[in-house]
C-alpha cells in the first residue's frame, strides 16, 4: 500500500474501511484484533515509511526496535531528572509483521524501579492506514533504562 497513492481513507468502522481493502491475509490478521491495553500508556504514534522496510518489504525489524526503546524511555524520563541509558533488552517478541503505512501505537508501563534502573513493558499495536479503529499487536518487548551522570555512571533514582 501506498501512502503517497492512496485516497482519502474511509472513517473507521465504514463498510469501506472494513471491507474494501479486506485481502486474505489481512482477514486471518483480524481474527488477532482486540482491545488496546488499559493498563498502559500510549506514548507514541509513529507511521513505517518504504525507506523503513527489509528485503521482503515488511519493516525491518531494527527499525521497530529503535522506535520501541524510544517510547520504553518516556515513563522513565519521569523519574529520572536528567541522563540515562538503556541498559538491557530483558524481552523483544515480533508477533506480527509490520507494513508500510501500518499506523503504530505504543504503549508502555513501569514494571520495575530500582535503586538505579527502570524497566518497562512495551506494546505495539497497529492499524491498517485504510482500516483505521481496529488494532492487532505487533511488538511486545521489556526494556531496562538506567539514569547515569555526567560521567556516565549509575546514579540513584529518587523514588516516587
Ligand atoms: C548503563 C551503564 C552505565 C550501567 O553501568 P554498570 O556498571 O553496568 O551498572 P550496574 O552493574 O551498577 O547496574 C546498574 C543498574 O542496571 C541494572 N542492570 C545492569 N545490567 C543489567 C541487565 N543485563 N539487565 C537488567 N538490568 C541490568 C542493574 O540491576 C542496576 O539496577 P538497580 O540499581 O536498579 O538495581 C553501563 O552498562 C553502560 O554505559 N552501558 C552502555 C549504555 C548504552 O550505551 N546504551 C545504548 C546502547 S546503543
Amino acid at each position: 500500500m501506498s501512502i503517497e497513492s492512496s485516497a482519502v481513507p474511509a472513517p473507521a468502522g465504514s463498510p469501506t474501511a472494513s471491507a474494501a481493502f479486506a485481502t486474505g491475509s489481512e482477514l486471518e490478521t483480524r481474527a488477532l484484533h482486540g482491545p488496546l491495553p488499559a493498563d498502559k500508556e500510549l506514548v507514541l504514534k509513529v507511521i513505517p515509511m518504504p525507506r523503513d522496510c527489509n528485503a521482503n518489504g515488511d519493516i525491518f525489524g531494527g527499525w521497530v526496535m529503535a522506535q520501541v526503546d524510544l517510547a520504553g524511555s518516556v515513563l522513565p524520563a519521569r523519574y529520572v531528572d536528567g541522563r540515562m541509558a538503556t541498559v538491557a533488552v530483558n524481552q523483544f517478541i515480533f508477533k506480527q509483521p509490520v507494513r508500510v503505512g501500518d499506523i503504530l501505537s505504543f504503549f508502555a508501563a513501569v514494571t520495575r524501579i530500582g535503586n538505579t534502573s527502570i524497566t518497562v513493558q512495551v506494546e505495539v499495536f497497529a492499524e491498517r492506514f485504510q482500516a483505521q479503529g481496529s488494532h492487532f499487536k505487533v511488538t511486545e518487548a521489556s526494556l531496562t533504562y538506567v539514569a547515569i551522570d555526567s560521567a556516565g555512571k549509575p546514579r540513584k533514582i529518587a523514588k516516587p
